[in-house]
């Protein structure tokens, strides 16, 4: 199918984009999310808010891309599957992950990280990441060290009758630690602090200042795992992999040590839903591939990546004869693109089993771990870690206790609160 060129919006259409889509995911936090905004965000459900822009722009102009200006900034808001795999597949020729707004943001703690690395010098980095994460993925090594830190790690939750965000997201973060520097970094809690202090300035780009201190201060402790005669998790991945003075390995990993944050999200949330789906939550307790669908599944429901940015580093042609600027922002909006009623007849209910039989990896714009040359390279630690984390946590049989719309039945929410998500553990322990 032929998608047409792009429109330009109106006045009162690029309001509308910033006030009910931009501004109340803002508030939530791109970088490091705000409780309390959070909250209110979910009790108002602002994703379908911004959904429904969206899907109007699309209705009124066709799926062809909207361009908007704002505050002076000119970007391209993608509405089309099509125009989602384009950007996505040529990203790093016409298109550059480092797009300015992300750099503004990431650049507090991660500067030099490979997602906000521009030119030629991506390509290296690129490599590195990939050597140093399949590395440890493929070494037998590291992966038993990651089952014992998980299992260790949950061993009083699983102890407990209730579950809270805050224990769990505190065993999370020790798992964590363990698995990006090292055992010997479990309960190094000021290096959690410094990046999250560094994460909450990423918040506001660049209407915050640098704090170079604290994040001197992060990189040296970083180091200090390096140095380490025998370094653990995927710091020796990072020793055993060759690198130039341009990789800037210590900032690859401030990357790794954030973006694992998202994880405990999408796990928790996994758990929400399985707790209201007796027969998915059995399957899953059998079927690891199945867990690792349901995780993907709850990714895809709520990404934790809100949106995906481009900057387009050429002019850029489209259908009708469109020229597009060099360093015009591209949009790829998650939430929109992975509950597109018009296009996935499950878009708001919870089904692994696209995960399973190749509807989703076909689709491009389902893409909660990115897609094309600047997809994420962690994908594999990340879903290995979730499946031993929920594997051990569904070993009680979890009830939910709080007044989440997380069941079958109705359409799910588009934006969750996991913050104040709570269990009880039913009467029994599953496997004793
Ligand atoms: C639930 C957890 C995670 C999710 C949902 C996720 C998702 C993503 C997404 C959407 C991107 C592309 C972002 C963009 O283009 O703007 C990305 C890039 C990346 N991710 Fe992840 N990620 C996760 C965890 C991790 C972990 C744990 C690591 C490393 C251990 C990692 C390493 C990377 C790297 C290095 C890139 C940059 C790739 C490039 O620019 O070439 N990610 N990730």
């Amino acid at each position: 199918m032929t998608v047409p060129g792009p429109t330009r919006a109106g006045w009162a259409d690029s309001v509308r984009l910033l006030v009910i889509g931009v501004l109340p995911a803002f508030a939530q936090g791109f970088v490091l999310r705000r409780p309390l905004a959070l909250r209110v965000t979910a009790a108002l459900d602002t994703h379908a808010w911004g959904c429904r822009v969206l899907d109007d722009l699309r209705e009124r102009h066709g799926p062809g891309p909207v361009l908007v200006t704002v505050f002076g900034r000119t970007g391209l808001v993608l509405l089309s599957a099509e125009d989602a795999r384009r950007v996505l597949a040529e990203t790093g020729t016409s298109f550059t992950s480092a797009n300015r707004e992300k750099t503004a943001a990431l650049s507090h703690f991660e500067p030099d990280a490979v997602l906000i690395t521009p030119g030629p010098l991506k390509a290296g980095r690129r490599r590195f990441n990939e050597a140093a994460l399949d590395g440890c993925t493929a070494d037998p090594g590291f992966r038993e060290a990651c089952r014992a830190a998980v299992e260790e790690e949950i061993r009083p939750l699983l102890a407990g009758d209730t579950l809270t965000w805050g224990r769990f997201h505190a065993a999370h973060q020790r798992i964590v630690r363990r698995i990006v520097f090292g055992d010997a970094a479990r309960d190094d809690e000021r290096i959690t602090e410094l990046r999250d202090m560094l994460r909450s300035d990423g918040n506001w780009a660049m209407l915050h200042r640098k704090r170079h201190r604290l994040r001197a201060e992060l990189f040296a402790r970083t180091q200090r795992y390096l140095d380490l005669p025998e370094p653990g998790g995927l710091a020796r991945g990072v020793c055993a992999t060759p690198a130039t003075a341009e990789t800037r390995p210590v900032a690859q990993m401030q990357h790794w040590f954030f973006a694992f944050d998202a994880a405990p999200i999408s796990d928790y949330l996994t758990l929400g839903l399985l707790a209201c789906r007796p027969e998915p939550s059995a399957r899953a307790r059998a079927d690891r591939a199945y867990l690792r669908a349901c995780v993907l599944d709850a990714q895809r429901l709520w990404p934790t990546t809100m949106v995906i940015l481009r900057d387009s580093t050429t002019e850029t042609h489209w259908p009708g004869g469109w020229t597009v600027p060099a360093g015009t922002a591209v949009i790829f909006c998650n939430p929109f693109f992975q509950r597109d009623a018009r296009r996935l007849p499950y878009a708001d209910r919870f089904e692994p089993e696209v995960w399973l039989d190749g509807r989703a990896e076909a689709d491009w714009s389902i893409a909660p771990f990115s897609r094309g040359p600047a997809r994420c390279p962690g994908k594999e630690v990340v879903l290995s870690t979730s499946a031993t984390l929920l594997t051990g946590l569904l070993a009680r049989d979890w009830r939910l206790t709080s007044p989440h719309r997380l069941g079958p039945g109705r359409p799910l929410p588009r934006t969750a609160d996991h913050t104040s998500l709570r269990f009880a553990a039913g009467d029994h322990a599953v496997h004793g």
